[in-house]
């Protein structure tokens, strides 16, 4: 939940832009894991509307889109391969590794290196690229019975398919701040995908670290998650008396907030609705004032 740290920062929504890499990429991308069926499993509802989404996208100016073969499985990345291939040039297709799907739809931990490679092989194959412009290490929570292999095992691993030019960027996903320092010592990472949003500040200390070494930062759940049970940031008193006064949507307001708060943040909302991409794009267009920030950071 929000802690105490102020917002009271400079307005950095100015700068539409960031480096994921070696791709300056639009700082409002997409995240493709509300694509397939319900619980990220199966196919769509409407696979016709999944396609329109991502097309439309695209069509707006999005060119970071973050994926992963374990959404459906496999049902994330053969819709945007429908949908968008032959990929337009620069759009930065960015996956995660270090999980599978169970059956009942768990997402138990797959970090040994092999299945490491294993995966970025398959999100290759589905995607239809040969090279994925960044994939994201995803460190999973401890899980009873499951001992991960060390950290280093499994960025030496990151690192081999670097060399071998599967991947253009390494990046980190549900990383702690030593995890991160532990990589920077060993190699160069391009992005750092935690969750995180006006609700839930937990990681502001290693997005601040990422600010200094100039990493983007990709908070997931930015607008609070599709997971039932979890607090919805356009659910919050503040977020919509704020939203009320610009003439935008609450969801606008919890992303304009994430696109000042830092200048490395890049979006990337999930959406199964070409209604709610529009509105997310949209929130380029949204800049929040001294007092609305006062407002927002009292939210807890
Ligand atoms: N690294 C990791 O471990 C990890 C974990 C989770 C997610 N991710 C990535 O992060 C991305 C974002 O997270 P997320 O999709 O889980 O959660 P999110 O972006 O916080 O929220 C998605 C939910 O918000 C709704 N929504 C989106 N735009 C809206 C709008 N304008 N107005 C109202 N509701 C709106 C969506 O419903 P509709 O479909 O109806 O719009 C969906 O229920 C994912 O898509 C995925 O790519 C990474």
């Amino acid at each position: 939940m929000a802690d105490s740290t102020t917002s009271a920062q400079p307005d950095t929504s100015s700068s539409d832009t960031y480096d994921l890499g070696a791709l300056t990429v639009h700082r409002i991308g997409f995240g493709a894991m509300q694509l397939p069926g319900r619980g990220v499993m199966g196919p769509p509802r409407d696979r016709d509307a999944a396609v329109a989404v991502l097309r439309r996208a695209v069509e707006l100016g999005v060119d970071h889109i973050d994926t992963a073969q374990f959404y459906g499985p496999d049902v994330a990345n053969e819709l945007i391969r429908e949908a968008l291939h032959p990929y337009p040039e620069g759009l930065a297709l960015v996956s995660k590794v270090g999980a599978r799907r169970d059956a009942k739809g768990g997402w138990p931990p797959a970090q040994l290196p092999a299945e490491l490679r294993e995966d970025v092989h398959a999100n290759l194959r589905s995607l239809g690229v040969e090279q994925l412009a960044a994939v994201n290490l995803r460190i999973t929570d401890p899980v009873p019975h499951y001992t991960p292999p060390p950290l280093e095992d499994q960025l030496a691993e990151m690192l081999a398919m670097q060399d071998e030019g599967l991947i253009a960027g390494i990046g980190l996903s549900s990383v702690t701040l030593e995890q991160l320092d532990t990589a920077l010592g060993q190699m160069d990472i391009v992005c750092v995908q935690n969750a995180y949003s006006i609700l839930d500040r937990t990681h502001e200390e290693l997005l601040q670290r990422c600010v200094a070494e100039e990493i983007a930062f990709v908070p997931f759940f930015p607008l609070g998650s599709a997971f039932p049970g979890m607090p919805k940031v356009a659910d919050q008193p503040q977020v919509k008396a704020v939203a009320e006064r610009h003439g935008a949507t609450p969801a606008q307001v919890g992303l304009a907030w994430l696109l000042q708060h830092a200048p490395n943040v890049l979006l990337i909302p999930g959406t199964s609705s070409v209604t709610h991409l529009e509105e997310n794009l949209g929130t380029a267009g949204v800049t929040l004032s001294a007092e609305d920030l006062a407002e927002l950071d009292t939210i807890s």
